[in-house]
């Protein structure tokens, strides 16, 4: 039950800090990860002692908790007290491949082939059944982990259950609960069962407060809670948003270091003397759209053939959740497309898809910096800090080709050269106007750009999350 001496911040998300890998000799080797919260929650400082509750992801790390009892070592953790759940593989395999990857993350960004997908039948509730087993393992450590009182932020799609449970174990807590995804508007949400569409609102409402990355989001959650569960749902539960930004000192810093002048001197000598290129850094997430954006680039070619041999299309197409078939599908297409586009339009001294699948931050922030377009056109997207951190590293002020189905659309979309993701013609030309912006332009939009995207860093955007709970 509640011990006065738990911990007083707490932070639970599917993904934690750190993964382990098992070596051959039977020793662990920590691997520390970035992103968002990492970077926000160093905001507070190791004294708050605050707890992040994460899940073991693979092998490496379920021997990790065998051999801890699930305290990591703060030494592997960067000082921070990590308690890692080692939830069995195949609960696990349903609930974040299952339930959260396929279902989920499917709806929100509206990802499904409808005549035939979903078919919501006897696998899919027993994946759901899991699905609820993986977050009640989350809410019953929180409730072992939280001191009186304590604030508990939950993040993201796969926990959408544990504030409601949350909320019975400890009524003390102040709990809120933050979406990194869109949320799907209310005809699309709908298309889940009745049952689970209402336990899914049901679980956030059990949070104080649920916030979004932007009120485009925040307004699809009210209207479908409105419409599903009736007016009064909201009655008890704030809503809010925080729009995460990019770490620009942090990015600044690093995209200067050696490594990165090194792949520097490698692209531009992949790219040849003179040529422009346009940049896309993505996960090879279904909901990225890099497919589009290979034929928009190969209607650029056709349609303005003055750019054949003059500018070079970067891809950093890095491979994610290869475990689904529907990816690895994807991940495919991606590589046959390219090699298509090449063959057709290459020549000896010209590449025009130079594609990326090996994941190497150095060369994404290479390819940052040499950028003269960056294209970010996924289909939906919660936020996407591409869009944000280019234009804050690029060496000559890129241009930016946005879609306005991503969150970070609402902040950036004045400055950017805007799309609509579908449009394949639309985009080849965005991708012209940009390589066409005269120089002052291009330049004064980008460090417009810059500013917006960081305005809210990760350390100020956790503390806002946090403190919305006071
Ligand atoms: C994307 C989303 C996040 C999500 C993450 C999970 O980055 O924007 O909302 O938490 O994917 O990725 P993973 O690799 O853990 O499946």
């Amino acid at each position: 039950m509640a011990s006065t001496q738990g911990a007083q911040i707490l932070v639970a998300s599917n993904r934690g800090p750190v993964s382990y890998t098992l070596e051959e000799d039977g020793s662990l080797t920590a691997r520390r990860g970035g992103g968002g919260l990492v970077s926000g929650l160093s905001a507070i400082g190791p004294d708050a002692g605050a707890v992040w509750v994460c899940a073991a992801l693979g092998d490496g790390d379920r021997e990790a908790v065998r051999r801890t009892g699930g305290t990591l070592d703060p030494a592997d953790t960067g000082g921070q007290h990590v308690r890692m759940l080692g939830i069995a593989p195949d609960v696990y395999d349903d609930a974040y491949n299952g339930i959260a990857n396929s279902v989920l993350w499917f709806v929100h960004h509206m990802l499904y082939q409808t005549p035939l997908e979903p078919a919501f039948g006897a696998e899919f509730r027993a994946q759901w059944a899991s699905y609820e087993a993986y977050n009640r393992a989350f809410a019953e450590a929180l409730a072992d982990e939280a001191g009186q009182g304590a604030a508990v932020v939950v993040q993201d799609y796969h926990l959408v259950l544990v504030p409601g449970m949350l909320r019975e174990l400890r009524p003390d807590l102040r709990i809120g609960h933050f979406s990194h995804t869109p949320w799907a508007p209310v005809d699309y949400f709908r298309m889940l069962p009745d049952d689970i569409a209402r336990e899914v609102l049901r679980g956030i409402l059990g949070a104080d407060r649920a916030a979004f990355l932007t009120w485009r989001w925040a307004n699809a959650f009210t209207t479908c809670c409105m419409e599903l569960l009736g007016p009064d749902a909201l009655a008890d539960t704030r809503i809010g948003v925080h729009g995460l930004g990019a770490d620009a000192d942090f990015l600044r810093e690093r995209s200067r270091q050696e490594d990165v002048e090194e792949r520097i001197a490698v692209l531009r000598g992949q790219v040849g003397p003179g040529r422009k290129t346009i940049v896309r850094v993505d996960r090879t997430e279904l909901s990225k759209n890099i497919v589009r954006g290979l034929l928009a680039f190969r209607q650029l070619l056709e349609d303005h053939p003055e750019w054949r041999e003059q500018v070079v299309h970067i891809a950093m197409a890095y491979p994610s959740r290869q475990d689904l078939a529907v990816y690895r599908d994807y991940m495919a297409e991606v590589r046959r497309l390219t090699e298509e586009i090449n063959e057709q339009y290459g020549t000896p001294g010209w590449t025009p898809v130079q594609l990326h699948l090996k994941d190497d931050f150095a060369r994404s922030l290479a390819a940052y910096r040499i950028a003269d377009v960056a294209l970010v056109n996924p289909i939906r997207d919660g936020m996407n800090l591409v869009a944000k951190e280019v234009p804050v590293v690029s060496d000559e002020g890129c241009a930016l080709v946005l879609s306005r189905e991503a969150g970070a659309y609402e902040e950036l979309g004045e400055d950017a050269i805007t799309v609509n993701p579908y449009d394949v013609s639309g985009t080849a030309q965005a991708l012209h106007e940009a390589l066409t912006l005269p120089d002052g332009d291009r330049i004064e939009r980008a460090k417009r750009l810059a500013a917006s995207a960081t305005s809210l860093p990760p350390t100020q955007w956790f503390l806002d999350q946090l403190h919305a709970l006071d």
